[in-house]
């Protein structure tokens, strides 16, 4: 049978091998790991594979991937990593725990768990310099304080995000400051957090170099779990495999063309005046991709391939010369983008490899 094209292979058995291995690695000082779901849209499966490989819970930014895993039979403890004001009834209904940074919306999840008689639990983030979602820490203590009067609202615990907005990192300093606070809460409130989420996949160089991490015992993890590596250099993490996921198109035309285009330039389709250089005739390959689909400059193509440009449909890759067929495969690695873009896209197919 043809395989369905375009499409991205999963490999579900490294997915699960990685949230092994970081489940250990991190579980060595007693840091518990939230898989992150949201770059695969809440895909099911390997919401499963991270599960089976250790992670404890699974985060998600989107309250509809959630309830995709949820009725697909996942169960485990769903956090919500982005919290909406006009979302409150729903997160009520459908998850356990999430990450809160305003009282109005913290007091409509009140309201809501009051109406739907649950108890719903929190994690104050707080804004430790990255500038995305947070409470500046002199502003702490005031939310908690108003936060501990809503009934039906447990907190329970503090977290951080670095090295997403700003690209700023996450070190002991950041660390220890996290530390500091949670420590300072349970002391001016006489409460127990019982997390305290100290980031994401940046934190690992952190993790690696520190002695002591403090009060941290959890990490929310995405890309070093799908991907293999860290993020604050990019560099691959030992023992992770880091093509879980590949990308397949295909050669839609195949032709030795000039490598400048030939008439009076103009604006292309997104608004650009390109420029080229003249590197002679060369054989050009193009693949049925394009920016619908994917972030092309977050795909890695085989040495043999050079991403030229690319449309809305179509991906210009020149070949080095070499005669790709129509009909053939062309296979690229992903970055975060080219992943979180192709697996939203509903034109690529998600085929998955070693499922159980
Ligand atoms: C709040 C929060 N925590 C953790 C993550 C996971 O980040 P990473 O994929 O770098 O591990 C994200 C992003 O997906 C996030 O928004």
């Amino acid at each position: 049978m043809k395989a369905l094209m375009p499409r991205i292979e999963i490999a579900l058995s490294q997915i699960r091998h990685n949230a092994r291995i970081l489940s250990e690695l991190y579980g060595q000082k007693g840091i518990s790991l939230m898989g992150v779901s949201k770059a695969t849209l809440g895909e099911p499966s390997i919401a499963k594979a991270m599960i089976q490989g250790g992670v404890k819970f699974i985060a998600d930014s989107r309250l509809e991937n959630i309830q995709k895993m949820k009725n697909a039979g996942i169960l485990t403890q769903f956090i919500l990593l982005r919290t909406a004001f006009s979302q409150a009834e729903s997160v009520i209904t459908n998850v356990d725990i999430s990450l809160n940074t305003e009282l109005e919306t913290v007091t409509e999840l009140s309201h809501y768990a009051n109406v739907q008689n649950k108890l719903h639990q929190i994690i104050i983030m707080v804004e430790l310099g990255d500038l995305r979602e947070g409470i500046l820490p002199c502003d702490l203590s005031q939310f908690v304080k108003k936060t501990l009067d809503l009934s039906n609202i447990k907190i329970i615990g503090i977290g951080c995000n670095l090295a997403c907005y700003g690209g700023i990192k996450p070190d002991n300093q950041k660390m220890s400051e996290l530390s500091q606070l949670a420590n300072g809460i349970e002391k001016e409130f006489q409460i127990n957090l019982e997390i305290i989420s100290g980031g994401n996949s940046a934190n690992y160089e952190w993790y690696e170099s520190a002695q002591q991490v403090g009060r941290i015992n959890n990490l929310r993890l995405g890309e070093s779990i799908l991907l293999g590596c860290e993020t604050v250099n990019r560099k691959a993490i030992p023992g992770l495999y880091t093509s879980a996921f590949k990308l397949i198109a295909e050669v839609i035309e195949s032709k030795e063309k000039p490598s400048l285009p030939f008439g009076e330039i103009c604006q292309n389709a997104f608004g650009n005046v390109p420029t080229f250089l003249d590197r002679g005739i060369r054989r050009r390959v193009i693949i049925a991709l394009g920016r619908q689909d994917i972030l092309v400059s977050g795909l890695k193509p085989n040495k043999d391939l050079e991403i030229l440009g690319s449309s809305s449909d179509h991906v210009v890759l020149d070949s080095n010369n070499y005669d790709l067929k129509v009909g053939s495969e062309v296979k690229f690695n992903l970055d975060y983008g080219a992943l979180l873009s192709a697996m939203t896209s509903p034109f690529i197919k998600k085929q998955f490899i070693g499922c159980s």
